[in-house]
């Protein structure tokens, strides 16, 4: 069975009209939510005290019309509008609208409708001369400055992790690197709506402290096959599809600088979005930020020493993409709604230079619905039969916290259990999965 053949996946798709699961509260609750808080943002730049371009300020309560009436297509299960901008996507996103002319907001699968719904923001943006504002850049900035804690505690520990030289020193700096990568995903903005700021820091915590206490929570844990893969790499190439900026993607270049520092990796490309995305994922204006963030002591206002050490890291970094070895880019593909098992008939050329890969580390939740299509896959499923054939032959890394319905590669027995006692284990970003396949 192939992406391309009609029977996959061979199960159904999450939607927005399962009431059991966590589409429906998404987009009922969650997504709305989101765009009223993109619309204050809209309204902050053009009521600001002093603010005299009215040109802009009158495009931009035409954004904070047009989002609204996005809002209440969203809220009232509207039909499909088409895409009506000329962006590089528009048209591919056009023939999907087509495909799904007889399903509406909830009807559609959830990863299509929640994937519309942040383009059809960007083209509100772009249709009315606001193209370059990302309404969800200061949340961001907010949710990293609140990173503090851990942004120093990591800075300071990774020297010292990175100069672990023995074969089990290595592979017990790889374990630690590793978990931080992936508890930085615990928590995203998108996800903010229901999740309080103290969770919100709990979760954080995890990725600075009790390693060995948070891997009791990876529900499916190939870390070990992951090592065995990376230490035979002997200087291939990364490619690390991104998800959230600030503090995940902080967490990410640490443990991206660990490979290459090691001679594991020597090149590694990091996929950010073209567009703001689901709130909080990694544009290219977000990949430069952090650099001057971490770089500007009054940010997080650290002294002396941990000022130093985060200054350390970013000369280090800046080095590795001045050379070359490190690099950021861009597709369209990942801010397209497919699926991933489908990358070979949508984006060929993308996925000849994947194919060249040493590892495809894919990051967080979203990244990992896509590579099982957001479809109800049985919980016990491996990992490489969900991402499907296209896939076969590429080392692929999952590091994805728990924030949705579709899960893979349990062992027997652990979803019900689960199930009996924590309603929420899908989606509460408590627990984690690594998974390996190639
Ligand atoms: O469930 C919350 C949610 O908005 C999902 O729709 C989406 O998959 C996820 O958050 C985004 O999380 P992440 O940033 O880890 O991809
Ligand atoms: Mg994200």
């Amino acid at each position: 069975m192939d992406a391309s053949s009609a029977e996959f996946p061979p199960y159904p798709p999450c939607r927005g009209t399962d009431k059991d699961g966590f589409a429906f509260p998404t987009l009922a609750k969650r997504l709305p939510v989101i765009l009223t808080k993109a619309v204050d943002a809209v309204c902050r730049v053009y009521l600001a005290p002093g603010y005299s371009d009215a040109a802009h300020a009158k495009d931009g309560k035409k954004v904070v019309e047009e989002l609204g009436r996005l809002r209440h297509e969203l809220t009232r299960d509207r039909a499909l509008e088409v895409i009506r901008d000329s962006e590089e996507d528009a048209e591919e996103w056009n023939r999907v609208i087509a495909s799904r002319a007889k399903e509406a907001w909830f009807s559609a699968p959830w990863l299509f409708s929640e994937c519309y719904a942040y383009r059809r923001v960007r083209e509100t943006l772009v249709l009315n001369n606001w193209a370059d504002f990302d309404p969800f850049a200061e949340s961001k900035r907010i949710a990293f400055k609140d990173s503090k804690a851990a942004v120093a505690e990591l800075s300071s520990r990774f020297s010292v992790i990175r100069s672990f030289s023995s074969e089990s020193g290595e592979r017990l700096a790889f374990h630690e690197l590793l978990q931080i990568c992936l508890w930085g995903n615990a928590t995203d903005l998108s996800l903010l709506p229901h999740l309080s700021a103290e969770m919100a820091a709990e979760l954080q915590s995890r990725a600075s402290s009790m390693l060995s206490e948070s891997e009791k929570n990876i529900l499916s844990n190939d870390i070990d096959s992951a090592w065995d893969h990376v230490k035979g790499l002997n200087g291939g190439r990364c490619d690390v599809i991104l998800d959230n900026a600030g503090f995940e993607l902080f967490g990410d270049l640490l443990f991206a600088d660990y490979l290459h520092s090691s001679g594991r990796v020597k090149n590694t490309v990091f996929h950010g979005k073209r567009i703001p995305w689901f709130v909080s994922d990694v544009t290219p204006a977000d990949f430069d930020a952090l650099f001057e963030q971490l770089l500007d002591p009054a940010f997080f206002g650290f002294k002396g020493d941990a000022q130093k050490a985060v200054e350390t890291l970013v000369a280090r970094w800046k080095g590795y993409l001045d050379s070359g070895a490190w690099k950021l880019t861009t597709h369209a593909f990942w801010t397209l709604p497919h699926p991933y098992p489908q990358i070979n008939e949508r984006a060929p050329e993308l996925y000849a230079t994947l194919k060249e890969s040493g590892l495809v580390l894919f990051k967080g939740d979203l990244n990992y619905r896509k590579l099982l299509s957001d479809a109800h896959w049985p919980a016990t499923t491996p990992f490489a039969e969900a991402i499907g054939k296209a896939w076969q032959g590429i080392p692929v890394l999952a590091l994805r916290t728990n924030k949705s319905d579709p899960i893979v590669g349990l062992a027997e027995g652990v979803a019900e259990k689960l199930q009996s006692t924590e309603e929420d284990w899908r989606w509460s970003g408590k627990y984690g999965v690594v998974e390996f396949a190639k």
